[in-house]
């Protein structure tokens, strides 16, 4: 898996960025900044920070350390400890491709009071949480940690034959690696072959929505006919949709080139950013793609995050996921594919789609409400388990009773889940809190104080 951790030692357990212990919470905000811009930012990179005590040829000892076991170093700060007077500390980030790392850390280990690993790599950190980001903007850093596709495509993609199709790929893959946090996201003129393979498929998924897509998305379907440019004949800009989405329950969209990982797409979900692909699949086989594209998350995905409860609902398996284990990260991905992308939801006593595997999938759509699915009613903790293919129609899909009742069963699963402190999303600042002193608790109380006396206020005013 391609993610930071962050290893207390077994000598001293601090926990370093995330504050988690109050006595020995340490401020890593400058080092963070400086790591991002100045260092390797991938799976061949270590960083660690560890504190010497201070005195004359301090920085000397440490980097002979690294020096002895044959370790080349990328970058190095260091600074008077905050809170250990007398101690200084360093952040070194190490190649840990060559040389003696392990070795090295040993060694420091013991001459160092306090050692934490920041690495991309957590199987040998079980003890660790892993890095996540705590705000928007540190999503810019998922841009270029896609797992397939991206401008690459595989051996049996429709478009693996075709310069022309593989060239307009990296296209769109430059928009995405290029892209940050804030600006808007470019327009696309879609060539005209473009266009009819989205014709092709808006024509065939739109003679099925008032039957088998829920209410929810019936309801705001022509909201984006309206606003955002759905025609069967012009496919919709990502930025007139992330504006639409921003207005209606704040979420937004981020250009992607292509699959994140299930830990950095369930984090964008954190802040209400989805993560959507631009491109669309190869004009050979229009009703077949393997892998998302804009038809997919468009006429799949987007239509959903308009609506408040289920914005709610993706952003809560979003906050769950931050610093989660990796087995976690792993059920939380399994019960995001049986709800937002396979989930159907049982209104007026009938069947619906709500998940966007379904509603972009023309085939898919109609099998899912015929007799021949297995149906279960969703419960996160078994839904956590179930094995499913991803290149076949899935033979077992969970039914959600509402929105609201699928949220509540998520959020007590999330609180099964083994982290040391509580997260919270602050709109106004678009970062993520960790919640881990009492102060925070008292000041999240005044905060819901406030709304509670609101509440009361509009009762009355109401009566
Ligand atoms: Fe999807």
């Amino acid at each position: 898996m391609n993610m930071f951790a962050r290893i207390p030692t077994k000598k001293t357990r601090t926990r370093f960025d995330i504050g988690v212990d109050n006595d020995r919470a340490v401020d890593l905000t400058l080092w963070h900044s400086s790591y991002v811009e100045g260092t390797k930012d991938d799976e061949g990179s270590t960083s660690l920070v560890f504190s010497l005590k201070e005195k004359v040829g301090a920085l000397v000892d440490a980097l002979k350390v690294f020096q002895n076991h044959n370790v080349n170093l990328h970058h190095i700060e260091s600074r008077p400890s905050k809170t250990d007077k007398g101690e200084y500390e360093f952040f070194v980030s190490c190649d840990n491709q060559k040389g003696g790392l392990k070795e090295a850390i040993d060694e420091l280990q013991t001459a160092s009071k306090s050692l934490t690993i920041l690495s991309r790599n957590t199987e040998d950190n079980v003890e660790s949480v892993p890095w996540f980001p705590r705000k928007i903007a540190e999503l810019d850093r998922f841009a270029n940690q896609i797992l397939t596709y991206g401008s690459e495509l595989d051996a049996d993609h429709p478009g693996f034959t075709d310069p022309v199709y593989r060239a307009r790929r990296k296209e769109f893959a430059d928009i995405a690696f290029n892209y940050k946090h804030g600006k808007p996201i470019p327009n696309v003129v879609y060539t005209k072959e473009e266009i009819n393979t989205w014709k092709t498929i808006f024509r065939e998924l739109t003679k099925l929505y008032p039957t088998h897509a829920c209410l929810e998305f019936n309801h705001v379907f022509p909201l984006l006919i309206d606003n955002c440019g759905y025609r069967d004949n012009n496919i919709p800009q990502l930025e007139d949709i992330s504006k639409f989405l921003k207005d209606c329950t704040g979420f937004r969209l981020r250009p992607v080139a292509g699959l994140l990982s299930s830990r950095d797409f369930l984090a964008g979900l954190a802040f209400r950013v989805f993560h959507s692909t631009q491109y669309i699949r190869h004009p050979s086989r229009p009703m077949y793609t393997p892998e998302p594209d804009v038809c997919h998350e468009l006429l799949g995905h987007v239509p959903l995050f308009a609506d408040p409860a289920f914005a709610q609902f993706s952003q809560e398996l979003g906050l769950a996921s931050l610093g989660a284990p990796d087995e976690y990260i792993q059920k939380l991905a399994t019960c995001y594919w049986f709800t937002v992308e396979f989930g159907l939801c049982r209104q007026e006593g009938q069947i619906k789609a709500y998940g966007a595997g379904l509603l972009s999938s023309f085939g898919e759509l109609q099998y899912c409400l015929s007799d021949k699915p297995e149906l279960r009613p969703f419960d996160p903790i078994k839904t956590a388990e179930q094995k499913y293919p991803i290149t076949e129609m899935q033979p077992v899909y969970y039914v959600a009773e509402t929105f609201e009742t699928a949220q509540a069963k998520m959020r007590a699963f999330a609180a099964t889940i083994p982290r040391p402190f509580s997260v919270r999303y602050n709109a106004y600042t678009e970062s993520v809190e960790v919640i881990t002193k009492m102060d925070q608790v008292m000041n999240l109380t005044k905060a819901i104080k406030g709304d509670i006396d609101l509440l009361e206020q509009a009762l009355n005013k109401i009566n």
